[in-house]
């Protein structure tokens, strides 16, 4: 019992020594800011609106949102993104119809609408904002072009 008492007060003394390491020795993407005080409020990022859309990096690549997604809801019963995209809507909205593979089961049967495998799009489609990367990185698109 003893012993166990006297673990016990060692486990309680380390999370205090643990403790007193301050905010400002952690290096972190958030600044040497202390925890409790509040982060410096970055600038608003602008979204990137690409005419013509983004270039893809490869093949089975989904590509990049080049407009704005905020405006659009997604539910289950309505798609705001295929109001444009849609197979019945695309030439009249003028916009790029939804890629045939949206329309396979998983057994590759192919249905009339939108299969349900891709009905929430920006699970895989993502706007970009114009921002300077935390972390920089040396990655080089293969340089497919659509
Ligand atoms: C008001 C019509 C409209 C709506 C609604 C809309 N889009 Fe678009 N979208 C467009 C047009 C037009 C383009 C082509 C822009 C260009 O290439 O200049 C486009 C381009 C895209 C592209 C790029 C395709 C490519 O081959 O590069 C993706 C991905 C996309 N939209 C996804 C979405 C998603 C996801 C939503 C819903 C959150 C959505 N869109 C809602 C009109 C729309
Ligand atoms: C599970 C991932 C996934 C989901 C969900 C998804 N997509 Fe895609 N999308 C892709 C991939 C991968 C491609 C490129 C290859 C292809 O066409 O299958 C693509 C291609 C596209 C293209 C370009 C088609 C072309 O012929 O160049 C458009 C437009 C698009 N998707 C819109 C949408 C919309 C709108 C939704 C929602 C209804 C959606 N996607 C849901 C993965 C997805």
């Amino acid at each position: 019992m003893k012993k166990t008492m006297h673990a016990m007060v060692g486990v309680v003394l380390s999370f205090f020594v643990v403790g007193a390491v301050s905010a400002g020795d952690v290096a972190s993407l958030r600044g040497a800011s202390d925890l409790t005080t509040k982060a410096v409020k970055t600038k608003k990022a602008k979204l990137e609106k690409v005419s013509g859309g983004f270039e893809r990096t490869w093949a089975e690549q989904p590509p990049m949102v080049p407009h704005e997604v905020d405006k659009y809801r997604i539910s289950i019963k309505n798609n705001g993104c295929l109001k444009c995209h849609g197979a019945k809507t695309y030439e009249k909205e003028k916009s790029p119809k939804v890629g045939d593979s949206h329309f396979l089961t998983r057994d590759d049967k192919r249905l009339e609408k939108v299969s349900s495998r891709r009905w929430f799009c920006t699970q895989c489609h993502a706007p970009q904002m114009s921002l300077t990367p935390l972390v920089s990185n040396t990655f080089e698109t293969v340089g497919r072009s659509k």
